[in-house]
Formats: C-alpha cells, structure tokens, sequence
C-alpha cells in the first residue's frame, strides 16, 4: 500500500462536543500520524471555495453555514493507505448509516451535522491539503 496524505476536518459539532482529542487519538491508534493541523474559524469564502464541487447541489448553503458556524480543527494525516483508512474511521456520510465504531456513529447527529470531513481520493486529497497548508506547514516524522 502507498504512503498517502489526506485532509480531515474536524467540523463545528465535534469541536462544540468537545472531542478534538478522542477523535485525533483514533486517527493515531489506526496508524495515522497527523503531518500538519491548526485550529480555524472559516470565513464564507474559504468555506465556498473548499466545498465548490458541490455549489449546485441542495445542500450548498446549508453546508457552509454549518461549516462556518464555529471553529474547525483542520489536519493533514499521513500512512500506509491515509485516504481510505480515514474513511473507513469516518464511516457513511449519514451517522444514521455508518458502521458502529466509527467517528460518525460515535459523535455525530446527522448528515448535516456529522463531525468530520475526509478527502475521496489521491487528486482531491493534494487539491484540498493545498487549500489550507503551505508545504513547509506539513511535516512528515
Ligand atoms: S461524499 O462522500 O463527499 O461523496 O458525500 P456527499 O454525499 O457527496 O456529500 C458531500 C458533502 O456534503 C455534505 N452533505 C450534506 N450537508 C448538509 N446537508 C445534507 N443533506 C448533506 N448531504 C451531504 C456531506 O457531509 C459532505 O461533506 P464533507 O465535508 O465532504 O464530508
């Protein structure tokens, strides 16, 4: 398996919860390590360009204002497979659907509000980590 990069944002919820580190902790017990992170509160630009893939799809606005409603905890996490090991932690989009265990059965209410992001695929990933980090912002050990 390829060593990959993937971006994951904490959301708004799980910030609120108060679960930035719970969730961290299993991005590491899974064999992530987390390569570069801040802290941020979105502007609506930034969260409109970041989701602008699916600016016409029903949920845009309801989305970014989610998004936008407190601060994010934004990582790059790194491993053996990064991008699909952090979905399978993330589980389905819907907590109503995702397997028991995962980040979105464990901490999230609903689709619109369900705790992390985590980029699809190799091309996504580069685009999305390049949104929020400098290359001399990620730092592999
Ligand atoms: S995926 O995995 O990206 O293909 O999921 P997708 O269903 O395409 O959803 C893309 C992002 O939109 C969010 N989403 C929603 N937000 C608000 N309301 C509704 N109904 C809704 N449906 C999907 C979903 O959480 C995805 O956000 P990210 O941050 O990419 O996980």
């Amino acid at each position: 398996m390829a060593l990959e990069r993937t971006l994951s944002i904490i959301k708004p919820d799980a910030v609120k919860k108060n679960v930035v580190g719970e969730i961290l902790a299993r991005f590491e017990k899974a064999g992530l390590k987390v390569v570069a992170a801040r802290m941020a509160q979105l502007s609506r630009a930034e969260a409109e360009g970041f989701y602008a893939v699916h600016k016409e799809r029903p949920f845009f606005k309801a989305l970014v204002d989610f998004m936008i409603s407190g601060p994010v905890m934004i990582q790059v996490l790194e491993g053996e497979g990064a991008i699909l090991k952090n979905r399978d932690l993330m589980g389905a989009t819907n907590p109503k659907e995702a397997a028991p265990g995962t980040i979105r059965a464990d901490f999230a209410e609903s689709i619109d509000a369900n705790a992390v992001h985590g980029s699809d695929a190799p091309e996504t990933a580069a685009v999305e980590i390049a949104y929020f980090f400098r290359t001399t912002e990620v730092v592999s050990h």
